[in-house]
């Protein structure tokens, strides 16, 4: 009880040491965070360059400023690879990556790895808390095992809880405080500790009643978006048959002002959350005989999308009398969604990659990445073209893949031989752009 107290004492007094592990786009947003309201922060990384960019007051974000860096260090912020540093914090809370591995079953080895790193260094009176999205049953099953396996004891010795991270990068309507958290313990002291590390740094925090319910929370909302964006593709291609336009519905039918929520298509689904966690709720149901049918469903008509494009991309070409061998293509837009410069599973690089094995000569204009950047399993040799008119003209087609806000539509519009657009851009139709 003692060990209690202290905890949540040193949590409100905002005298606790917080620990971030994993510096990415969940784990650096709500570092600032707690720098900003005045705790003493560590940052844990395997990656070293990160480490040092972060130490020289660098952020590698683009819509995080280095400026916020340097003010979060000059508050004494520190990031290391030094996970023996473990120790030192109070609370520890994990934003690693959670991806599909090549059979598209959950790979949660960057979450056991990082388990695996903090637990040698692990003592009484933490509080460990996992951000990471994943199936119901991972904090259970896989956290609690290896935070116990030295002695400690969760909900006595130690406490445990999962609160899944809401962010939309790119998003200026919404900051880390003013999206509301979930949050779930494994008991209710790891609750109580939980409510206390976030109700400091978040305007609302929502309590559940086990890290389970918490963890599906963050599932429902993915595969709600998933479901309904996999809705609109499919409606997207009935509206296209019936010669009309899927984004002006979409627009009329966001008028009604309740029961209505507005999803829109596109090439196809993107980022590191929408197109992977899914599929770990699919996994999991499994293991009790149950199938997600709409889950795999979406899955099917989202992933067709690219291929859906690609043939719009050759019967508008067809009506100019060209094929996709050998013509100039313009990929518009690589990132995964407008105005950010995050390429995880782009839909625009798997159709410029279609495009290319189909014989076309492919470019990209992205404002956001001025340099096609080093991907696992991906490879162009391009920078980005900048939209000039006598650039746009050279193409035989421009594919609006992404619609960053910082493109000039105008500007393609009046120049570009052919357009094909994928996001609705362009309502009003011209002879020249094919809606896709
Ligand atoms: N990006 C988003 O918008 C978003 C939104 C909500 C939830 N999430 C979830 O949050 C989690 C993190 O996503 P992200 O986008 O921040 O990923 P990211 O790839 O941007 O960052 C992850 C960081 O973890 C580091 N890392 C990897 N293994 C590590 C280890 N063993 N120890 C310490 N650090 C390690 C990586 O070097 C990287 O810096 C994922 O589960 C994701 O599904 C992401």
């Amino acid at each position: 009880m003692m060990r209690l107290n202290n905890l949540i004492i040193k949590l409100k007094e905002k005298k606790a040491i917080v620990g971030i592990v994993g510096l990415g786009y969940v784990g650096l947003p709500l570092m600032l965070r707690y720098c900003e309201v005045g705790y003493k922060v560590i940052g844990f990384d395997i990656d070293q360059s990160k480490v040092d960019s972060l130490q020289n007051g660098k952020s590698y974000i683009e819509h995080i400023p280095s400026q916020a860096i340097e003010s979060a260090v000059a508050k004494g912020f520190e990031s290391t690879t030094d996970f023996s540093r473990v120790s030192e914090a109070d609370a520890l809370i994990l934003c690693v990556p959670t991806p599909l591995n090549k059979y598209r079953e959950p790979d949660l080895s960057f979450v056991l790895d990082t388990t695996d790193s903090l637990v040698p260094y692990l003592r009484p009176g933490q509080v460990v808390s996992l951000e990471s999205t994943t199936y119901p049953g991972t904090t259970d099953e896989e956290l609690l095992p290896r935070i116990e396996s030295l002695g400690l004891k969760a909900g006595k010795d130690i406490y445990l809880v999962y609160s899944p991270e809401r962010e939309d990068p790119g998003n200026p309507n919404f900051s880390t405080r003013t999206i509301p958290k979930v949050c779930g313990g494994h008991t209710p002291a790891c609750l109580e500790v939980g409510l206390s590390l976030y109700g400091q740094v978040i305007d609302k925090v929502v309590p559940v009643s086990s890290t389970r319910a918490a963890e599906l929370t963050k599932l429902l909302e993915n595969i709600h978006r998933a479901v309904n964006i996999g809705l609109v593709n499919e409606m997207k291609i009935v509206a296209d048959k019936m010669d009309i336009d899927i984004h002006e519905v979409i627009r009329a039918a966001a008028t009604k002002p309740f029961g209505f929520v507005p999803y829109y298509p596109g090439p196809g689904l993107g980022g590191h959350c929408i197109p992977i966690d899914p599929f770990y709720l699919t996994w999991k149901a499994r293991e009790y005989g149950v199938h997600t049918r709409f889950i795999e469903l979406a899955g099917e008509v989202n992933s067709s999308m690219p291929d859906y494009v690609i043939a719009k991309v050759a019967s508008a070409l067809n009506l100019v009398k060209k094929a996709i061998n050998g013509s100039r293509i313009l990929v518009l837009g690589i990132a995964y969604k407008k105005n950010v410069d995050d390429m995880r599973e782009s839909p625009s690089v798997m159709l410029m990659e279609k495009l290319r094995d189909l014989g076309a000569d492919i470019s990209y204009s992205d404002p956001h990445l001025p340099a096609f950047p080093v991907m696992r399993e991906h490879h162009f040799e391009l920078s980005s073209v900048p939209l000039t008119p006598e650039n746009l003209s050279a193409y035989d087609c421009v594919l609006l893949a992404t619609d960053h806000d910082k493109f000039n539509y105008e500007l393609i519009k009046a120049n570009a031989k052919l357009i094909v657009d994928s996001r609705g851009r362009y309502l009003a139709s011209a002879d020249h752009i094919v809606k896709a």
